[in-house]
């Protein structure tokens, strides 16, 4: 292990125990699943169940006011097709007009992503917190330097073969949970982005991000390990790192979760 290397695992309290597993210790270990483990339900198509963004209609998620429904699904099926054949330019420009949940009321400016637009690696958060709200960009403070620490010490670095999302492009108030509402309206923007990156692998960090990647409510300790299927692209999950600065112990499975990630991204060359 080089010194830098050394150096990045130190400063995230992993040195003793960041190591690759051989294959034989990872199969007696029995955590790491070895085939696909798919939750054997469909997930939902993009946009499915919303209202979209319409930049003038002020409406918040789930919200279907007074009118006429059967108007508000043809205009719901249209916003999405719209979104689902954007390219960057006019997906950025249509997130950060978005105003199809209440998570536009607070926000400084909306968050579309950052990173190498044909990465091999896509990292997805849970929403903006009030740095990242601040400078338009994911992962900016403490929670971002520690995910630039994981990515350092899989030899990644930000922007490159790396793209960066979140599961909501507005900062929840309080920097709560954002709520499954929120997290379904922002969806057809996460599914243009990964469809235009076409990752070969989605890292979920965290419940919220593991929630708008595969469509229903997982706890990460028994997804973890687990290879999920995401309209073809493999799809893991392990924990936030605003988590991990809390409990620094779980630090070391973070590490395996991203050694398994790494395994599969190899698999795909
Ligand atoms: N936490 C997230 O989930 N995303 C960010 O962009 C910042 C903190």
């Amino acid at each position: 292990m080089n010194l830098r290397r050394s150096a990045i695992l130190r400063e995230m309290g992993l040195a003793p125990l960041w190591r690759l597993r051989t294959a034989a210790e990872t199969a007696d270990a029995g955590e790491i699943s070895p085939s696909p483990a798919p939750f054997g339900h469909p997930l939902p198509q993009a946009g499915e169940g919303l209202i979209l963004p319409s930049p003038t209609s002020g409406r918040g998620a789930g919200e279907k006011g007074e009118g006429n429904e059967w108007s508000d699904l043809s205009q719901e099926r249209a916003d999405t097709s719209r979104i689902a054949a954007m390219d960057w330019q006019e997906l950025e420009e249509t997130i950060r007009a978005c105003r199809s949940c209440v998570l536009c009321e607070k926000r400084t400016q909306a968050v579309p992503g950052v990173g190498d637009r044909q990465a091999h690696w896509m990292f997805i958060g849970e929403g903006p917190g009030v740095e990242e709200d601040r400078r338009g960009e994911p992962f900016v403070g403490q929670a971002g330097k520690l995910l630039d620490h994981m990515l350092a010490a899989l030899g990644l670095k930000r922007g490159e073969n790396v793209y960066i999302a979140n599961a909501v492009k507005c900062r929840p108030p309080h920097n709560r949970t954002p709520e499954a509402a929120e997290i379904a309206a922002c969806a057809v923007f996460l599914d243009r982005q990964v469809a235009l990156v076409r990752p070969r692998l989605l890292v979920a960090l965290g419940r919220p991000a593991a929630q708008a990647l595969l469509g229903r409510e997982i706890s990460i300790a028994a997804a973890r390990g687990k290879r999920f299927e995401r309209d073809g692209v493999p799809v893991i999950v392990t924990y936030h790192p605003a988590y991990l600065l809390r409990n620094p112990l779980d630090k070391g499975k973070a590490w395996e979760d991203l050694c398994f990630a790494r395994r599969i991204v190899a698999e795909g060359q």
